[in-house]
């Protein structure tokens, strides 16, 4: 495995390589990136995973500050598992030269909505190095979580609309299996009791699904009763919202009589956290 801090050396470590399969990351790796790194593998002959925490995508009072930055341990779990060939850990000086005033701006319907309200600018800056990752790394494969799902929706549409000989692969959530919990870096934050309360997430989310599969129609009562669900356990919900998978948008109640695929999207903070998830229903 190597270890590359610059464009130009890694560049120059991928000629001649042909299938490369990239996995972009922001470090802190946990169970959840091995999966995707695993993955990478069936997808590509040269498997590359990007670390580097992208100050675009962070609002002015978010944690970008004290995201964590763990690249010796990081690279030790990797070595230890022998799923990478080359880790890209670019300076922010190398990825960001000059002030990027060349953005992508993702379709409004698709990031203005979920963590793009919440978060605005967020899927600007996830699109902006993603697409710059891509005409760097030049993958024709690169993997992400179902975790992050409107991030995948997102770049999934951007990759089809400018036509990027890329193919996105989506790779299950991964949980904790003790708990149901779903792996995040930013877990680590959390305290032991926070780590106990922070299943009720998933949990309230589950409830939601199993509603919908029994055959519930009331989709903003079902919203607003989880929402009230995690208020009276102690959280701050964003939203909890039931979306189509293939757009995001709202269900109609053909959507539910039909039993088209959907998804029960949330974000909500616990203490000074904010965690999100998501269950798919009628998979
Ligand atoms: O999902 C993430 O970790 C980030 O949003 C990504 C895709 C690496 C872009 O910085």
């Amino acid at each position: 495995m190597k270890l590359v801090h610059s464009i130009a050396e890694l560049q120059e470590l991928l000629k001649g390589k042909e299938e490369i399969a990239l996995v972009p990351t922001m470090g802190n790796l946990h169970d959840g990136h091995l999966a995707l790194m695993k993955e990478a593998r069936k997808h590509g002959k040269t498997v590359v995973t990007s670390i580097f925490v992208n100050r675009l995508q962070f609002g002015p009072n978010e944690d970008f500050d004290q995201y964590p930055r763990t690249l010796e341990e990081d690279c030790k779990k990797l070595e230890e598992q022998g799923i990478v060939d080359i880790v890209f850990a670019p300076s922010e000086k190398d990825m960001y030269p000059e002030p990027q005033t060349y953005t992508v701006r993702p379709d409004p319907q698709l990031a203005d909505i979920l963590e793009g309200y919440y978060r605005p600018g967020f899927f600007d800056g996830v699109c902006t190095v993603v697409c710059k990752l891509f005409s760097i790394v030049r993958p024709v494969s690169a993997m992400f979580g179902k975790k992050d799902y409107q991030q995948l929706k997102i770049i999934q549409k951007m990759v089809r609309q400018f036509g990027m000989p890329i193919k996105v692969v989506p790779v299950e959530l991964q949980r904790n299996p003790q708990t149901g919990l779903a792996l995040s870096s930013r877990n680590r934050y959390l305290d032991e009791k926070q780590l106990q309360e922070a299943t009720f997430l998933y949990k309230t989310i589950v409830g939601v699904k199993n509603s919908l599969e029994a055959g519930a129609l009331d989709i903003e009562g079902l919203e607003e009763s989880a929402k009230k669900r995690l208020e009276e356990h102690g959280w701050k919900p964003d939203y909890v919202s039931v979306a189509r998978q293939s757009d995001l948008l709202i269900p109609t109640r053909e959507d539910l009589n039909q039993r088209v695929p959907l998804v029960v999207l949330a974000a909500a903070k616990i203490g000074t956290t904010r965690l999100i998830d998501n269950v798919e229903v009628f998979n």
